[in-house]
C-alpha cells in the first residue's frame, strides 16, 4: 500500500512537470521552452515551423512534434498526459491578418477551439481513469494581446471593452473568449495573458518594430521609422514576458484576462536612438509613409 502511494506520489510529481508549449519553435516559444528546462519542466513542443525554426531548439532535451493546430488529431496526441499547456501558436501579424482574414481566422479561432476541445476530452480522459493530478484538470495558459483592445486609447488595462481594428485582433478576441467560456461552460483551467510589444532573442524574423530596426541597421545601414514616430508602444523584455507566463502557469486563478507589459509608452523615434546607441551604429533614423 505504502509502495504505491510513493508511486502515486512520484508519478504525480513528474506529470504536473509535463508542458506542451505550441507555436514553441516560435520566437516567445523558444525563450519560454528555455525557461521551463531550466525550472526543471517536461517540455513537448508542437509547431507546423510556419514561421518557427527548428534549430532554434536545437540540442534541447524536449519532444519535438511536427504538425498543425488545425490538424484536431495530432492535437489530441499532442496533448495526451500533459499537465499545463502554453498555447503560442498563431498567426501573428496584423498585417497578415489584412491579407488573409480566413486564415487568421482559422489559425488563431479553431486552432484555439482544438486545443480546448483537446484538453476537455484529456480531463475527461483522466477523470475517468481517476489520475487526475490537480483537481482543476489541465491548465492551459492563452497568449493574446493589446490587439483585442483596437481602438481604445493608452494605458491598456483589462477593464477597457475590447474595440478590435484588425482582424487579427478580432480572432484573439475570439480566442480569449473561447478560453473564458470553456472555463464558464466545463471548468476548464484557463487564463488569458494579453502580451505587450515583446523584444528579444530568436526575434530575428519578427516584423516588430524592434527585430525591424535591427535588420534595418544591418541590411539597409539606416533605421526607416513609420510616419513621423511621435506614436507609442510598451515594450517588454521576452525574458520578463516568459517569468510572467510561468507565474501563470503555476497560478490557480482562471477565467481572467492579464495585460502582460511594462506600463511605459516609448515613442517610436525615441526606440530608433535607442537601438542606433545600443548596437553602436552611426546609421541615419529617417522616416517612412
Ligand atoms: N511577439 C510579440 O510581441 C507578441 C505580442 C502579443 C502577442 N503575441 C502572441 O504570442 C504568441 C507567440 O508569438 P511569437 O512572437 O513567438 O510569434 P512566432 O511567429 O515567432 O511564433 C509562432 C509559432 O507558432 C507556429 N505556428 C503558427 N501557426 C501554426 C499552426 N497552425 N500550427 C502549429 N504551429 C503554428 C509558428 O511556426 C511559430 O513557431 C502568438 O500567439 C502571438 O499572437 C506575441
Amino acid at each position: 500500500m505504502r509502495k504505491k502511494n510513493e508511486q502515486r506520489r512520484h508519478s504525480s510529481k513528474s506529470r504536473s512537470r509535463s508542458i506542451l508549449v505550441t507555436g514553441g519553435a516560435g520566437f516567445i516559444g523558444a525563450n519560454l521552452v528555455r525557461l521551463l528546462l531550466k525550472e526543471g519542466y517536461g517540455v513537448t513542443v508542437l509547431d507546423n515551423l510556419s514561421t518557427g525554426k527548428r534549430e532554434s531548439l536545437t540540442g534541447l532535451p524536449i519532444e519535438f512534434i511536427l504538425g498543425d493546430i488545425l490538424d484536431r488529431r495530432t492535437v489530441d496526441r499532442a496533448v495526451r498526459g500533459k499537465d499545463g499547456i502554453v498555447h503560442l501558436a498563431a498567426q501573428t501579424g496584423v498585417p497578415a491578418s489584412l491579407r488573409d482574414p480566413r486564415k487568421d481566422c482559422e489559425v488563431n479561432i479553431l486552432g484555439t477551439l482544438n486545443i480546448l476541445e483537446a484538453c476537455r476530452a484529456e480531463n475527461a480522459r483522466a477523470e475517468r481513469q481517476t489520475r487526475n493530478v490537480h483537481k482543476d484538470g489541465l491548465r492551459i495558459v492563452f497568449a493574446s494581446s493589446n490587439a483585442p483592445l483596437g481602438r481604445q486609447s493608452p494605458p491598456a488595462t483589462e477593464d477597457k471593452a475590447p474595440l478590435p481594428i484588425s482582424p487579427y485582433g478580432a480572432s484573439k478576441l475570439a480566442g480569449e473568449a473561447y478560453c473564458l467560456a470553456y472555463q464558464g461552460s466545463w471548468g476548464l483551467s484557463t487564463v488569458v495573458l494579453r502580451f505587450g510589444n515583446v523584444y528579444g532573442p530568436f526575434s530575428g524574423h519578427k516584423g516588430s518594430v524592434v527585430a525591424k530596426f535591427f535588420r534595418d541597421i544591418s541590411s539597409e545601414g539606416k533605421i526607416v521609422v513609420d510616419g513621423d514616430g511621435q506614436q507609442t508602444r510598451d515594450f517588454i523584455y521576452v525574458g520578463d514576458l516568459c517569468r510572467a507566463v510561468l507565474l501563470a502557469l503555476k497560478s490557480n486563478v482562471c477565467g481572467e484576462v492579464f495585460q502582460v507589459a511594462t506600463g511605459t509608452e516609448t515613442k517610436i523615434t525615441h526606440l530608433a536612438e535607442l537601438v542606433k546607441s545600443t548596437s553602436g551604429s552611426k546609421t541615419a533614423v529617417t522616416h517612412g509613409p
